[in-house]
């Protein structure tokens, strides 16, 4: 018996009405297909279309001198650039015929491992306008990490920086390729967009100057049509084991889903400047930074550097440079801003702004309190945004203006989402007032479709746990007036500083030392990052000190996943806490970092439970 939800005819009509409003070249036959039962949900099937025909093309007819595109260096000296639609379509049909001459086709994966300039932006268009694949790699990721993405994405061809600009440092990244791909023989073709001017390594017959190249590039690239379920783009994230997951978004159900959202949530005005200020290298760079913007025919804003260069008045600097009227952020990037002071914000024109969003974290009470008092000046809402990767785009969100906000709520669901609350056994929370795992009861178009290469960890991952609802891995509560709070990850997943780290790659990176007999890594509650990385280990000899063992894995750490992942406290121990079946307790770590002794629980049933007092006795905070 299927335990799968159909879409209702509500919501099978509202997607379609939102879905007629973009250009197709031939419509769907079925509006969606697929269950949950059978994890194989599509949308829009038998349609064709091309995304940046929808981003592109069809606003040049009343936008063609409307700004599609800031570009913000790191450096506050070095002139802004600014891309009209019309100016950003050439530049992405040049950027698409450079690729086709390097024998990029439709399906074929692109890897982009770049800072944050126009290039990364118009690169990725580019792919969509001859259908191949982007995947994005973060740039703080390490040359380890991004052979290991390029690997598994079968990608051929790479395109880079000669360096990136972040605050006051560059990051070396095509020399980071040249490590990552050594001995990877299937990396065809690097492309190297100038930006730092740094020395760099060039292979000869592999390695290209783009700058170079670009010259020679037609100005009109027609697009290629693609089905509907076509993957548009790969995007990797970490989760409770194994390697970071490739997940796979497809076209036209993730552009109906983004689009809608953003217009939906943000409320955007014809003439409104909208600034989210993540790295593309994440989901949130992708879609609303990118696509759900250029789609609705916004002014998007891109900042290459850090909210604090050259000082913590960048970004309020920034607003008022550019009279941006949204403000899309991280929780972690406005606790950062608000121990500089709350009067810097003050001493800048944020009268521009009319719209406040946050994203990647739960947002504490205070800081959404500062950043509501002396960003906003008490008269913007502030958008709660709630997804995920795997989401494509928001679930769960107030409507700028018109949702009742109160602060540390997501709110309520957009339309067309149904989201529920489980028990620990699957049940659903019937009652309105509850709390629960948080599912997702029916197909929504942004749904990312697969794991790429490994559609069983994809079916085991999302929809194993709770039989016929996709499973977000948070834990959520709801009120009487059904307005949602996500309490946090409950799996083995920490977000540190909006970015999600699996304890399970960190404890693999620590292990990977010879140190090291064995570790457990569990998140801990940081006043600025939301969360850190707390790290107990086992020792090989007891012959180094505490500041050469915490040297030894913060650079293993960094070398295999990159610095993101470094763990902020690092606590030598004897013994971890472990079942008689041998697993590592870290719910009771977890209760030690939290300062939760009180409610550890019985300790008596473990393997070892005279560990728990001496790391209780020994913690770091
Ligand atoms: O735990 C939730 C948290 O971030 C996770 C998703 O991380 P990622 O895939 O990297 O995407 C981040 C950008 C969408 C979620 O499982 N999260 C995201 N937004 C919120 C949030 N937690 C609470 N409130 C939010 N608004």
């Amino acid at each position: 018996m299927s335990t799968s939800t159909m879409l209702s005819v509500e919501n099978h009509d509202y997607w379609t009405s939102v879905a007629n409003t973009f250009v197709w070249k031939k419509k769907w036959t079925t509006l969606q297909s697929g269950n949950f039962d059978e994890v194989n949900v599509e949308w829009f099937k038998g349609a064709k279309l091309n995304i940046t025909e929808n981003c592109l093309d069809r606003h040049l007819e009343k936008r063609r001198h409307k700004k599609a595109l800031i570009f913000e260096p790191n450096n506050p000296s070095e002139a802004a650039q600014f891309f009209t639609y019309g100016e950003l379509h050439i530049s992405v049909c040049r950027f698409a015929n450079l690729l086709k001459k390097k024998g990029v086709q439709k399906g074929d994966v692109v890897c982009f491992y770049m800072g944050m300039t126009p290039e990364l932006m118009i690169g990725i268009l580019a792919c969509a306008r001859i259908g191949a694949i982007h995947t994005v790699v973060f740039g703080g990721f390490s040359p380890q990490s991004l052979k290991g993405r390029l690997i598994d994405s079968n990608a051929k061809i790479i395109i880079t920086h000669d360096g990136a600009f972040r605050g006051d440092k560059v990051t070396p990244l095509k020399s980071m390729v040249d490590e990552a791909i050594t001995d990877l023989a299937k990396i065809e073709t690097v492309l190297v967009v100038k930006r730092t001017l740094n020395e760099v390594t060039m292979k000869e017959g592999r390695d290209y100057f783009y700058d170079v190249l670009i010259k020679d590039c037609e100005l009109y690239c027609p697009i290629v049509e693609v089905d509907a379920e076509d993957p548009l783009f790969i995007l990797y994230t970490s989760g409770s084991t194994g390697n970071p997951k490739g997940l796979v978004h497809t076209t036209a159900g993730y552009m109906v889903h983004v689009a809608n959202s953003f217009k939906d949530v943000f409320q955007t005005k014809e003439t409104d400047i909208f600034w989210c200020t993540a790295d593309i290298g994440w989901i949130t760079g992708h879609s609303y930074l990118t696509y759900g913007p250029l789609l609705n025919g916004a002014t998007t804003v891109m900042y290459e550097g850090i909210p604090t260069h050259p000082t913590p008045a960048r970004f309020w600097e920034t607003i008022e440079k550019h009279k941006i009227s949204h403000l899309y952020t991280a929780p972690t990037a406005i606790r950062a801003l608000e121990s500089y002071g709350s009067d810097i914000p003050g001493r800048f024109s944020l009268k521009s702004l009319k719209v406040l969003g946050s994203v990647g974290e739960p947002i504490n009470e205070e800081a959404w309190q500062w950043y509501h008092k002396y960003v906003g000046k008490e008269r913007c809402p502030i958008v709660d945004t709630w997804w995920q990767t795997e989401t494509g785009g928001i679930l769960i969100s107030p409507i700028a203006g018109i949702t009742k906000t109160i602060p540390s709520y997501a709110t309520l669901p957009l339309k067309g989402v149904e989201p529920v609350l489980v028990n620990e056994k699957g049940i659903e929370q019937t009652e309105m007032v509850s709390e629960g795992h948080l599912c997702i009861k029916t197909p929504w178009p942004g749904l990312a479709r697969t794991i790429y290469g490994d559609h069983e960890r994809y079916k085991q991952t999302y929809f194993s746990t709770y039989k016929g609802l996709y499973f977000t891995g948070d834990g959520a509560k709801r009120e009487s007036n059904g307005y949602y709070r996500i309490t946090g990850r409950v799996d083995d997943v920490i977000n540190v500083s909006g970015h999600r780290i699996g304890t399970a790659e960190v404890e693999d990176a620590i292990n990977a030392h010879d140190l090291i007999i064995e570790s457990a890594v569990v998140g801990y509650p940081h006043p600025i990052k939301g969360q850190g990385i707390y790290a107990f280990v086992i020792c090989m000899d007891h012959s180094h000190t505490q500041e050469e063992i915490e040297k030894q894995i913060k650079d293993s750490v960094q070398k295999i996943i990159g610095p993101i992942a470094k763990p902020d406290l690092i606590q030598v121990v004897a013994g971890l806490p472990k079942t008689r079946s041998g697993k590592i307790m870290r719910r009771i770590l977890r209760k030690i970092v939290e300062n939760d002794i009180a409610n550890i629980g019985d300790t008596s049933t473990l393997l070892n439970p005279e560990c728990v007092e001496k790391i209780i006795k020994d913690k770091k905070i």
